[in-house]
């Protein structure tokens, strides 16, 4: 056998697939793509149902994953931790739903005999004749056990190669979403919880950024900070992470019972403390399966979590325990995979894009891939840094990842080139071949040539006429471009001197787009201070940090006549954001441009008097949720009675509210011995005000 071709192939991939194997369970990196490692993965199985006679107990497919590694202590799951087997589309689906169903119809009589599957055919079955499928999406994290005992949370284990993990109460003590005790009443004297703990994304993303910041290497994806997080030996630098644990299935249970269908399952063990996914939902056969997954693919993109598929699952556990198991998997459950959010591809160049702020972000062209759904072509380079601690160069093979909306990046270099062809940084400005600056203590490489540089001129525009600041419609990045290009407008006044004529001359502009843009920029003018101020595009002044600058000024004199220490007087405002507005006011052109654009027309009511108003020269912040409305709804009311509100707590803070979720703010507030109030308080407060008002 050993001279058959296919012989030689499967000894291949055994090696490959265990080296792959050991670099990611046990030394925790990532040497491949999820959907190559599939792939490589399928081939196997595939070559060895060909030839049954070929499996051994050492292939890859007989085991899910690699021995734990040393430092924790193994041990063993009271059940096994299985697999589940993988559906790659409807197709696929339809075949596992037929075989559910044939094999359930071969053991009908039998259910219809026994009382408690006989309510499940009259509610499931024998409207339809369909199979009620469970539906939740397939999380991209670890998979954890956690026993309880009459109650009480007493150990945690990863699912290691299924039949014995690392034991890791420890650190799983340390995540908010494992309730240490459970709540309610009614649980089984031993209950094996599990499900699934991972980082969401907002959490991944910050980390990032962090590691970034301190010159370390960025993690893969999500799943590997998870893993990382997980398994650190001290449990102070788990807590730390944003780790979250949202529960799937029981595994053994004794000494009780629980509900007869998977979803009275996950009912229960929610109000037993535990986090269920909201996405959850009962579908009937594979036509409702196939509509789920399509539904689910439309949201992936916004969900705050990475998910790779959907899982389905025969929700009546009679039926389950019928339909049993095969080797590593349920024969009752099946996931279905969503296109792969990695993907190796070659890196064919790279561009320096010049930011509004003059940043200089390198930018990779690759070549096109299909990715987490769409088909990329570019991905951020981040900053030089980044291109050293990945040690990419041009023309190798890289991998990216592009997951929920946010820019796609590169991971990691999957094979380099021979021989390496570095990136090079450019020495001047790109654009306008100004000198650059590497500002101290940041990653970031700048253009100094300010707004005498094209490209922050086209990025400073685009951000005059954007929604929160100018709102210009009718006036694109194309047509932007253009504008500058052509020498038309330099400045954000020139846009106010732009006639019809001028407007016309422009290729693809007709006559009726240049009248409402003309229009557009006639109504804009009539701004408020706050937006006039955002939409000046000073650096580290976004929305809310214009709206206290101007609430708390009042008047441009004011603002112009401030001291940095009067700016730091400001809520929100520190020393690096005084410190850019004191600079930008005092800056001659900048106060040219700022008296064109008045002269020009544009103006701003003076604010409503607010001295007569309560809360006059108070700082609230609102943290945590709101149920009655919204928080920014709660914000409006607090400054139309004048008060100012910030982002952050700080000795300048007056009062407090804080709403379930609330932390570090609310931790802080209490600190600092600043008052706090609840929903309650706050709804009580307002009246109270009102009421004031009235007499
Ligand atoms: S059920 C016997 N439900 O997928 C079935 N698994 O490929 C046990 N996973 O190891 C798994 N989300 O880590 C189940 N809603 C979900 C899941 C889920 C993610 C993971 C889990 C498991 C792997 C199976």
């Amino acid at each position: 056998m050993s001279d058959h071709p296919d012989y030689d192939r499967l000894s291949a991939l055994r090696a490959d697939i265990n080296r792959h194997n050991y670099a990611y369970y046990v030394n925790n990196e990532s040497t491949i793509t999820d959907a190559d490692y599939d792939a490589l993965m399928r081939e196997l199985q595939h070559i060895e149902s060909d030839h049954p006679e070929w499996v051994s107990a050492d292939s890859p497919t007989q085991r899910v994953g690699a021995k734990p590694d040393k430092g924790f202590v193994t041990v063993s799951h009271p059940v096994p931790m299985l697999s589940l087997d993988n559906a790659f589309s409807d197709d696929d689906l339809q075949d596992f739903d037929r075989r559910v169903s044939e094999r359930l119809a071969t053991f009908a009589p039998d259910i219809v005999e026994t009382p408690n599957t006989q309510d499940l055919f009259s509610d499931h079955a024998s409207v339809d004749n369909s199979i009620t499928y469970c539906a939740e999406p397939k999380l991209d994290g670890l998979a954890v056990s956690l026993i309880y005992e009459n109650g009480q949370l007493v150990r945690a284990a990863t699912r290691g190669d299924g039949a014995t993990g690392e034991d890791i109460t420890l650190n799983a003590r340390t995540l908010n979403t494992i309730p240490l005790s459970l709540m309610g009443s009614g649980w089984p004297a031993f209950l094996e919880v599990r499900g699934e703990v991972y980082m969401p994304l907002a959490g991944f993303d910050a980390l990032n950024n962090s590691q970034r910041e301190k010159g370390e290497k960025a993690y893969i994806n999500p799943r590997n900070a998870a893993s990382g997080a997980l398994r650190q030996l001290d449990p102070a630098l788990t807590r730390a992470r944003p780790l979250e644990f949202c529960c799937y299935a029981v595994g053994q249970v004794t000494g009780g019972t629980l509900p007869k269908s998977h979803w009275g399952i996950l009912d229960t063990l929610g109000r037993w403390g535990f986090k269920t996914n909201p996405e959850t939902r009962l579908v009937k056969g594979s036509a409702g399966c196939a509509q789920y997954f399509a539904q689910l693919g439309e949201k992936r993109a916004q969900l705050p979590y990475d998910i790779d598929g959907v899982v389905f699952k025969v929700d009546d556990m009679g039926l389950q325990a019928r339909l049993g198991f095969v080797s590593r998997a349920p024969r009752w459950a099946i996931a279905q995979k969503f296109p792969a959010q990695e993907q190796t591809t070659q890196l064919l160049a790279v561009d320096f894009q010049v930011g509004r702020t003059g940043a200089i972000t390198p930018v990779a062209r690759l070549a096109p891939v299909f990715v987490g759904g769409v088909t990329v072509s570019n991905a951020t380079l981040h900053n030089q840094d980044e291109i050293e601690r990945l040690g990419v160069g041009i023309g190798d093979q890289v991998i990216i990842r592009r997951a929920g909306d946010v820019i796609p990046q590169i991971v990691k270099v999957a094979t380099p080139a021979t021989p390496h062809v570095p990136i090079e940084f450019p020495l001047d400005c790109p654009i306008c071949h100004s000198s650059l600056e590497r500002v101290v203590g940041e990653a970031l490489v700048r253009c100094t040539a300010g707004l005498y540089c094209a490209a922050q001129r086209k990025e400073g525009l685009k951000h005059f006429v954007s929604r929160k600041a100018m709102n210009i419609d009718g006036l694109g990045d194309k047509l932007i471009d253009t504008l500058v290009d052509q020498g038309l407008v330099n400045g954000f006044s020139d846009l106010f001197r732009l006639s019809k004529d001028d407007l016309l001359a422009l290729e693809r502009l007709g006559e009726k787009s240049a009248d409402n843009l003309l229009q557009a920029l006639e109504h804009c003018k009539e701004t408020t201070f706050a937006k006039f101020l955002y939409s000046l595009g000073i650096r580290e002044v976004g929305v809310a940090t214009a709206r206290n600058v101007a609430q708390y000024f009042g008047d441009l004199e004011s603002l112009y006549a401030a001291s940095i220490d009067q700016l730091l007087s400001v809520p929100d405002v520190g020393p690096i954001v005084a410190e850019h507005l004191f600079g930008f006011l005092q800056e001659q052109h900048n106060q040219e441009q700022i008296a064109a654009l008045l002269s020009l027309g544009v103006h701003w009511l003076a604010p409503v008097a607010a001295t007569g108003q309560p809360l006059v020269g108070q700082t609230w912040v609102v943290t945590g949720k709101l149920e009655t409305m919204t928080r920014e709804a709660a914000e409006a009311r607090l400054r139309d009675k004048g008060a100012q509100v910030a982002g952050s707590v700080s000795k300048k803070t007056t009062q407090v509210v804080a709403g379930p979720g609330a932390g570090s703010k609310l931790k802080k507030a209490t600190a600092l011995e600043i008052p706090v109030g609840d929903e309650a308080w706050l709804i009580a407060f307002l009246a109270s005000l009102d009421t004031d008002a009235g007499i």
